[in-house]
């Protein structure tokens, strides 16, 4: 069942969905050669609290930490530990927040320091798929115009895209119907779902240089590429409206009342 959400449940998810937006944008510039993803995770921690917000994460499912801090070969689901980020690293950092009952979720990949030619190209034709996503995020598409949007322009740049996890309806849930795969599957283009008014969809390609296939490690989280190769990940948060599609996650949406001193 697909949750549509009226102007009452947008007035607190908003809220949730900019704080997430703001925290990653601070993570992101915080991130330095040296720090370990403890460190990391610690620190965005205390900036959720500061918002007076929640982790989404934390005890989903039993997940360990704050964040999911995901370097390299590291598709998703990283854990936080003694890990130090070296400079050359890129690193997806994804973070959800509960805050008045809804949740954010967002992630971004960015480079430690900075990186090589293959790594910034690859961090940018997943940020611009997750665009070409967005853009067909309107009313009266379906769901497979976000997924071959996304899939045409990431495999037109020779990248491929992950087949396992995929983008998902979120309200007062983390993982909703519909699911928004990143490819486009045949046999199920035909019964996707039209796109409402109301409908809220993290949109989140997780791209690879080098083959689709992923594996998670023995720590029960952690997604990898089986051939070792790069990955990124970007998300945003979405409403399907009557016109444009609004980015919720967009951390300029930040009330001012929120916004951090
Ligand atoms: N934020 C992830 C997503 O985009 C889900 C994280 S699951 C957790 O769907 F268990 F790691 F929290
Ligand atoms: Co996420
Ligand atoms: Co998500």
């Amino acid at each position: 069942m697909i949750i549509l959400k009226n102007e009452r449940d947008l007035e607190a998810m908003r809220p949730a969905c900019a704080i997430a937006g703001s925290v990653l944008d601070e993570v992101a510039a915080w991130i330095k050669p040296g720090v370990t993803t403890k460190e990391v995770d610690s620190f965005a921690a205390s900036r959720i609290k500061h918002y007076g917000a929640k982790s989404a994460f934390l005890g989903y499912r039993k997940y360990p930490c704050q964040i999911c801090i995901s370097a390299n070969d590291q598709v998703v689901h990283g854990l936080a530990g003694a890990r130090r980020l070296e400079f050359g690293d890129i690193v997806s950092l994804d973070i959800g927040v509960v805050y008045n009952g809804f949740i954010g979720d967002t992630a971004r990949t960015v480079a430690v320091g900075g990186c090589s030619v293959i790594a910034q190209r690859l961090m940018d034709v997943t940020e611009k798929s997750l665009q070409e996503g967005i853009a067909q995020a309107v009313s009266g598409n379906r769901v497979v115009d976000i997924s071959r949007a996304i899939q045409n322009y990431v495999e037109g740049n020779g990248f491929s895209v992950v087949r396992e996890f995929v983008g998902h309806g979120v309200g007062r849930s983390m993982h909703e119907e519909p699911q928004v795969p990143n490819f486009v599957d045949k046999k199920d283009e035909k019964k996707s779902e039209k796109l409402r008014p109301g409908m809220t969809l993290a949109i989140e390609p997780m791209v690879n240089t080098g083959l689709p296939g992923v594996k998670i490690l023995n720590d029960g989280w952690t997604v990898v590429t089986q051939d070792g190769s790069l990955s990124a990940h970007f998300e945003h948060t979405v409403l399907i409206t009557e016109s444009e599609p609004e980015i919720l996650t967009w951390p300029a949406r930040m009330p001012s009342k929120l916004k951090a001193q």
